[in-house]
């Protein structure tokens, strides 16, 4: 790759300086395997970027996409739509838990957030509850990065540049990890359900009549997979129910099998109103983000004359037609396959394994939920976030294996679809290169 190409390119949540001295260029993928524009073979445990659990280039996918963009490659969505985003979104909405019988289409996990948030506030609106207009996040969430998420996310260093144009009418609960009470802890932890009397006390402060809708991760990936403390979700959605505030569920990484459920709304037994999706509807083949919403949620908006908009928002590419198809075949596949079946028996190997790291000398907590974990390592003194980025990086050059880290937690997101050999192969190549990091 020519450094004009490599400079050229102003790449997403990278430090592109450091980047751009050893770029990490990736030129092709098959199954479980990366090659690298060097023609190295690397593995991938991070299925893309949680996004691809049945490997890559599946070839009912490719298939899939081959013969819709060939097809019917784009059409309209305002007013007329395709047939595939139908399809879809029928599909979509028999997986959902009861109730949700209808689907919004989105390009992103972030515009899928914003399109949820947009829903809660008219649907109170639409009902005449004009004072609820606060929305709730949770200290280290990550919602995604358009104005709405980033105003309910959590994560202090992408909101700073941008703190002064946040939304006003947000409050955030607080994080449920504390390492104090919850390190090493095997899925749920045990301490912390408590926490969620947060919203409790918010509702106080403001008057729980003022919130239009609480938004978390079931479990929350992006800062380090912190799964929920026991009964935490289910006492969010008494309060909720007891205030009547909408809760959102952003799956846009738990959704389609990462906790070898449908949904986590499905593995936690907790129903909340509204699901973001994206990722894994179309296992990251083509853009495509789903909000899933309750049948009240949206008749609440279908009033007025027949011939009025009920709703203005939408993208010029929601329910896009190969996007559409690639996330039929997926549907297909995780159905025909047995993939979320698959997943579920492999949480427990994954969680060995990566719980056989506890005792290591630079690790401080792991963290583990159906096919989600995390390594959490002892950052060096006056250096946070630089061990983590060195292991990134001597996995990828030294042992032909890309992980992800958010500062020094290592992030691991298997296949769903792995086997636990290729699982042990990975893990002990990640674990000689902990053993020689500084
Ligand atoms: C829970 C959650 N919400 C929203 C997003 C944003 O999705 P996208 O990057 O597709 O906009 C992400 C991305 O990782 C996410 O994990």
């Amino acid at each position: 790759m020519s450094k004009s190409a490599v400079d050229a390119y102003w790449m997403p949540f990278t430090a592109n300086r450091a980047f751009k001295q050893e770029p990490r260029i990736l030129k092709a993928a098959e199954g479980h395997y990366y090659t690298a524009d060097d023609d190295r073979r690397l593995y991938d445990l991070f299925s893309g970027l949680w996004t691809s659990g049945i490997g890559h280039c599946h070839p009912q996918i490719v298939e899939a996409v081959q013969e819709q963009v060939a097809t019917l490659d784009y059409a309209l969505g305002f007013q007329a739509s395709n047939n595939r985003s139908f399809e879809l979104a029928e599909r979509l909405t028999a997986m959902a838990p009861d109730g949700f019988t209808r689907c919004f289409f989105t390009n992103s996990g972030s515009e899928s957030v914003d399109t949820a948030l947009k829903i809660a506030l008219g649907y109170h609106r639409a009902n005449g509850d004009v004072e609820r207009t606060r929305l709730i996040g949770r200290e280290r969430g990550y919602h995604g990065v358009n104005f709405g998420g980033l105003s309910v996310g959590g994560m202090p260093a992408n909101r700073e540049a941008f703190s002064a144009c946040l939304l006003p009418t947000v409050d955030h609960i607080r994080s449920t990890s504390d390492l104090e009470f919850t390190a090493f802890s095997r899925g749920q932890p045990e301490w912390g359900a408590h926490l969620a009397d947060d919203l409790e006390r918010l509702c106080s402060e403001r008057g729980g009549g003022t919130i239009a809708a609480v938004i978390v991760e079931p479990v929350a990936g992006s800062t380090g997979v912190l799964p929920p403390p026991a009964g935490y979700l289910e006492r969010l959605r008494e309060i909720c129910d007891a205030h009547g505030i909408l809760l959102i569920f952003d799956e846009v990484i738990t959704a389609f099998g990462r906790l070898g459920e449908p949904f986590a709304a499905d593995y936690f037994d907790v129903v909340p109103d509204l699901i973001t999706t994206a990722k894994g509807l179309t296992n990251g083949v083509i853009p495509m983000g789903a909000v899933l919403v309750r049948e009240p949620i949206h008749d609440a908006f279908m009033h007025g004359p027949d011939g009025m908009i009920e709703l203005f928002h939408g993208y010029t590419y929601s329910g896009h037609p190969v996007a559409a198809a690639a996330g039929l075949a997926t549907m297909d596949v995780y159905e025909i396959e047995g993939i979320f079946e698959h997943a579920r028996e492999l949480a427990k190997p994954f969680e060995t394994l990566l719980h056989g790291f506890a005792g290591h000398d630079k690790v401080i907590d792991v963290r583990n939920i159906g096919l989600m974990g995390a390594i959490e390592l002892a950052p060096r003194e006056n250096e946070p976030g630089a061990r983590g980025m060195e292991v990134h990086k001597r996995c990828f050059w030294d042992e032909n294996l890309v992980i992800r880290n958010g500062m020094d937690t290592m992030q691991f997101a298997p296949f769903l679809n792995a086997d636990r050999g290729e699982l042990e192969d990975a893990f002990e190549r990640f674990g000689r290169v902990l053993d020689t990091v500084a």
